[in-house]
């Protein structure tokens, strides 16, 4: 929130340049032309939406609460090429299709604040996996760059993995470890957590999603069974 109003200002300020000239004629109305920006910032934001909402058939992960500097990061990645840009990939070159969108990096760091502010959203659980195991194997090999609780750790660049969705983090687990994701050699962070995922077994990855999931993950939403055929017996004594 606060990011934005500083972009708000910053909007303005800069406008505010450009458009002096034309404030002296009559025929610009200033209201109209400052709103712009954000106006269009917005609308891009709803473009994103159609693959990362779950409103129409969903392409990408869900963006909402993540941290604006993870956000900023990726986002930059795409724009520079860094990430998405290995056709194998068949979603990540979708996304970087989405990138060339953005147009500025003050259209960036508007957008990272969007999806950073937006409140979590519950997610259908998907991947299922023993839970123990999972735990043990998150401590010894993940925590120290994630947090003990899956809270991301800035200082090496860790993002946090408490909104990801079980069938998206797996999928990014089994990215890099097949070179698919991070493989750039200017794309350091994405190096770090590729080496971190070499030689994990798919039964372990799936008890390590499970477990992240289910401790620190978004809240469950019911699956399409529950919301058709209604909540499960036991769940109705209440
Ligand atoms: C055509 C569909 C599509 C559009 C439009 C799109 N994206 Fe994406 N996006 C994806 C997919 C698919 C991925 C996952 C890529 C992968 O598997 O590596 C992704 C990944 C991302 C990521 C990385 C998330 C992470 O956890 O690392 C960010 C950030 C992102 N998109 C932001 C945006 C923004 C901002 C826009 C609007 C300007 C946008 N996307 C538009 C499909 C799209
Ligand atoms: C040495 C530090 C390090 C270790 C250990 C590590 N990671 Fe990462 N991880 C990172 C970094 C850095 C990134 C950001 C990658 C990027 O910029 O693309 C990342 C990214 C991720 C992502 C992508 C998140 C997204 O939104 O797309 C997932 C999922 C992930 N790590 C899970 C794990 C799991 C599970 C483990 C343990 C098996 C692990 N990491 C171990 C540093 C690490």
């Amino acid at each position: 929130m606060i990011l934005t109003a500083y972009l708000r200002t910053g909007l303005m300020a800069a406008l505010a340049g450009s458009v002096g000239c034309k404030w002296q004629s009559k025929s610009v109305e200033p209201e109209k032309t400052l709103a712009d920006p954000i106006a269009k910032a917005e609308a891009k934001a709803m473009e994103c939406m159609v693959c990362h909402g779950t409103k129409e058939a969903q392409r990408g992960p869900i963006l909402d609460g993540m941290e604006v500097w993870y956000l900023t990061e990726q986002m930059e990645k795409f724009r520079s090429g860094i990430r998405g840009n290995r056709p194998s990939n068949r979603s990540e070159h979708l996304m970087g299709v989405g990138a060339r969108k953005i147009e500025s990096d003050l259209e960036l760091a508007y957008l990272a604040d969007w999806f950073a502010n937006r409140p979590p959203v519950p997610a259908i659980r998907t991947v299922r996996g023993e839970v123990e195991k999972g735990k043990e194997f998150y401590e010894q090999r993940c925590a120290s760059c994630h947090g003990a609780n899956g809270e991301g750790n800035r200082l090496v660049r860790g993002p946090s993995l408490q909104r990801l969705e079980g069938w998206y983090f797996l999928e990014q687990m089994r990215k890099f470890r097949s070179g698919e994701r991070g493989y750039h050699t200017s794309d350091e962070g994405g190096r770090v957590m590729a080496a971190a995922s070499k030689d994990i077994s798919d039964g372990t990855l799936r008890d390590v999603v499970a477990y992240c999931v289910e401790t620190f993950g978004p809240e469950e939403a019911p699956s399409n069974r529950d919301k058709y055929l209604g909540p499960k017996p036991s769940t109705k004594l209440f």
